[in-house]
């Protein structure tokens, strides 16, 4: 059954939606499913701009062939080249022979790549201020490298304000019939989801990302509903998810926040984690969230990460070493590229404490413009009663700088 929405009077989102698939990339867990867009133009030439993941094709060609009737698909448009997107255009190639392909020079290296016969179509490769007609509408290309892989463009139709973003401006979470952001509850369902996605894939090319906004700057005004390839259509409110992808790419908090993160084999470290929590909540910073780094994904604890201002690390001390999650969860920050944040330090270990001060040299030596308060809370095998002063003094040194910065 086909299961198309419209867009604008002749713009129509084409994709589907996949709850089968756990982990987005194979890596990162979805349970609330994701969504591949794709948009097909009924003007004189119908114009397909992107397609769905493999599993997904069906529902495509059931929704394009719903739309298309006895109309051939004239022209494919390929912002992206990463198989969530592309890998249906295998078929699409083969259903329509006579199908022209726009798409960027290194997008057209990565079809070869991954085996796609678009030799035997016609092509047009594209740059940045290059546009294409297709009857009523107009098209402006304009190039994306690194948002988030290097052949990624977007598309502007300059006609009706359809900005075809590719992967910026997506969401993790499938629409299940909503397709607009007005017709979700974005800060409250989406926000946390789309920080998620944008940090986990995009977070590395923050630069890359600024770098596009610069450049799309000039065209800001002419947009007016911007079409992502997962997740909502923005066509009001635009300014919302601008300054949340503003934040996210230039590595600044969204809010003055702390998260604990803790590594605790017995619970003694997490009662430390707790009670620093409760303490924060006496000095009035009640955006405090609590994170058992062996229970939680790392994608969360990375979407978090973005969003807070202050960290704190509780970590054990194991085979001499910072427990291994633990470890996982700095090595994702910095391959994530995080920065500009405070970070406090909760050490424990029966013998041999180790762990703050390689957390320490971690963030010191690997990550940038991290900065690490003095106060450190230094636990042998279990945090006492007698430590309590300590406890506030780490308390109270987070509280101060939270105010100060
Ligand atoms: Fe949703 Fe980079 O692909």
């Amino acid at each position: 059954m086909h299961c198309v929405r419209k867009v604008t009077e002749d713009l129509y989102w084409v994709g589907a939606n996949d709850h089968r698939l756990h982990l987005f990339e194979n890596i990162h867990p979805i349970p609330q499913g994701v969504s591949y867009n794709s948009y097909l133009l009924l003007d004189e030439q119908s114009v397909l701009f992107d397609t769905v993941d493999w599993e997904a094709s069906r529902q495509l060609f059931e929704n394009i062939d719903y739309l298309l009737g006895d109309r051939p698909l004239d022209v494919l448009v390929i912002n992206h080249m990463e198989p969530d997107h592309c890998a249906a255009m295998e078929q699409v190639l083969k259903k329509y022979p006579k199908v022209k392909v726009y798409s960027t020079e290194k997008g057209f290296m990565l079809m070869h790549q991954f085996g796609y016969s678009v030799d035997e179509h016609e092509t047009v490769e594209v740059t940045d201020g290059d546009t294409a007609c297709f009857g009523r509408h107009t098209v402006a290309f304009l190039t994306a490298p690194m948002v988030h892989w290097p052949e990624a463009m977007i598309t502007l139709d300059t006609t009706d304000g359809s900005l075809f973003s590719a992967d910026a401006f997506g969401s993790f979470i499938a629409l299940d019939g909503k397709l607009f952001n007005d017709e979700v509850n974005f800060d409250r369902d989406w926000l946390d989801e789309a920080r998620r996605y944008y940090t986990n894939i995009v977070g590395k090319y923050g630069p890359h990302v600024q770098s596009l906004i610069n450049k799309a700057a000039p065209l800001l005004g002419q947009v007016k509903r911007i079409c992502p390839l997962h997740g909502p259509v923005w066509r009001s409110d635009i300014g919302y998810i601008l300054d949340k992808y503003n934040h996210w790419s230039s590595y600044e908090p969204e809010a003055k926040a702390v998260m604990i993160v803790y590594a605790s084999m017995y619970g003694n470290t997490e009662s430390a984690a707790q009670a620093l929590a409760a303490k924060l909540c006496d000095r009035g910073i009640t955006d405090v969230k609590v994170y058992d780094v062996s229970n939680t994904h790392v994608s969360y604890l990375i979407g978090e990460a973005f969003r807070v201002s202050h960290l704190v690390l509780a970590s054990v001390t194991y085979n001499l070493g910072i427990y291994p999650p633990m470890l996982n969860f700095l090595n994702d920050m910095k391959a994530l590229n995080l920065q500009n944040r405070t970070v406090a330090l909760v050490e424990n270990g029966s013998w041999a404490v180790k762990s703050g001060d390689l957390m320490a040299q971690f963030l010191d030596e690997q990550m940038k413009l991290m900065t690490i308060l003095n106060e450190r809370l230094s636990i042998a095998s279990s945090c006492k009663a007698s430590q309590e002063d300590e406890l506030n003094n780490l308390a109270d040194s987070i509280a101060a700088n939270m105010r100060e910065s």
